[in-house]
């Protein structure tokens, strides 16, 4: 007896695929012929009237991705494919968050449409049909994180977009969503970041002007990530509403450390006159190794300083440096080298490379994003 996880006969493997991807179209009172074997660029061609259209079918067990989805419109725009009118992409399963960010990109005139073949139709995933359903429904909830301090320079803008890379790894779509007047996120993200996911579909880091910031821009994204002004009356207060997690940044050095601490607790009282709801973390950012001796008794005063605040406030979370902190890195001293080494084309990117197949920044925000989920979990988007 055939198990109920056996797909469906039709598309149990590509060639049965197509065969009834090419009925269904048949059906709808299309010409369809087999494109020749090997041929580039598409697998059918329908006619219809005066339309030809190239159809790509493609059978995938996960979503679309947008490099998929890319080299099916070049091939639409290059000479050979100016024969066809239009050019249908047809899937299996379904589009992942950066490819349907693509479609969504893409006005009416476009020559692509993409669609899900299921067992008896068709269906558009940029027609009417689809976008009338997209209006009507409400996008689920998004968790909101804040990287906030009332200090400058302590690393709020570094925290913001590597925290954003470190959750984008583990598969979210992430909204940054920039409220410093100084705009360094849009300078150095400004054209979203790519993150490629070798085992399943990439995401993307979007950057948004808090100015121009709506929730409908980013329906795709499940996270939004604020990076705050240092200046807590100038962040709009219906954001810092939703926060569900905010991040303190803070450093570990002796001459700051007193200072520091009040700095933190005037934070902490600032944020919970507008909200009582987000769980709050203090993480220590630029870690430079002083030493056992040393790092025990600055450990100490840093816990000290934070002591009373955890006694009344049980969303509130000093991270120990010895779990969890953002260690000095010249990745991130110097990241934003690019715009200087590129300006008329300065790209976007995150301190993630790897150096001797290791990456400090990169595993110290995965890290950070762990733990976060471990205290506090990552609210609606596991369902706890
Ligand atoms: N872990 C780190 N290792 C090395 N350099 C760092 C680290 N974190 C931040 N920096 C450097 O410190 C400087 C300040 O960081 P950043 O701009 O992120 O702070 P900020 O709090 O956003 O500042 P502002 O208040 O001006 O917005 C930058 O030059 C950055 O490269
Ligand atoms: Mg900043």
């Amino acid at each position: 007896m055939p198990s109920s996880l056996e797909p469906a006969e039709f598309i149990q493997d590509f060639t049965h695929f197509e065969q009834h991807v090419a009925r269904l179209i048949h059906k709808a009172g299309w010409t369809v012929e087999t494109a020749k074997p090997n041929q580039p660029g598409y697998d059918l061609v329908i006619k219809k009237g005066n339309l030809t259209g190239a159809v790509q079918v493609k059978w995938l067990k996960g979503n679309v991705t947008a490099p998929q989805l890319l080299k099916f419109a070049d091939y639409l725009d290059s000479p050979e494919g100016k024969q066809f009118n239009f050019g249908w992409f047809i899937t299996t399963k379904g589009f992942g968050g950066p490819a349907l960010a693509l479609i969504r990109g893409w006005d009416r005139n476009t020559k692509i449409r993409c669609a899900i073949a299921y067992e008896n139709k068709i269906v558009e995933v940029n027609g009417p049909e689809e976008t009338e359903e997209t209006i009507k429904t409400d996008p689920p909830k998004k968790v909101y994180f804040g990287v906030f301090t009332c200090k400058g320079g302590v690393g709020k803008t570094t925290v913001a977009g590597h925290l954003a890379g470190a959750l984008a790894l583990q598969g979210f779509n992430i909204a940054l969503v920039d409220l410093d007047p100084e705009q360094n996120l849009q300078k150095l993200v400004g054209d979203g970041v790519f993150v490629p996911n070798p085992k399943g579909v990439g995401t993307t880091i979007q950057v948004f002007d808090g100015m121009d910031w709506h929730e409908d821009a980013a329906r795709d994204c499940q996270i939004v990530i604020c990076d705050c002004s240092p200046a807590l009356e100038r962040n709009p207060i219906e954001l810092i509403q939703k926060f569900d997690y905010c991040i303190i940044p803070t450093t570990l050095n002796p001459l700051g450390i007193n200072k520091h601490g009040k700095v933190i607790q005037g934070t902490v009282q600032e944020i919970r006159k507008i909200n009582k709801i987000a769980h709050l973390f203090v993480v220590v950012n630029n870690f430079k190794d002083p030493g056992i001796k040393r790092f025990q008794l600055m450990k100490q005063v840093y816990f000290g300083a934070y002591q009373q605040i955890s006694k009344i406030d049980d969303k509130f979370h000093c991270i120990d440096p010895e779990e969890v902190c953002i260690r000095s890195s010249d990745l991130l001293y110097y990241w934003g080298i690019h715009i200087l080494e590129n300006p008329d084309n300065p790209g976007s990117r995150l301190a993630f490379d790897l150096i001797g197949g290791r990456c400090h920044p990169r595993e110290d925000f995965i890290k950070l994003a762990d733990y976060i989920e471990t205290k506090a979990g990552l609210g609606v988007l596991r369902n706890n």
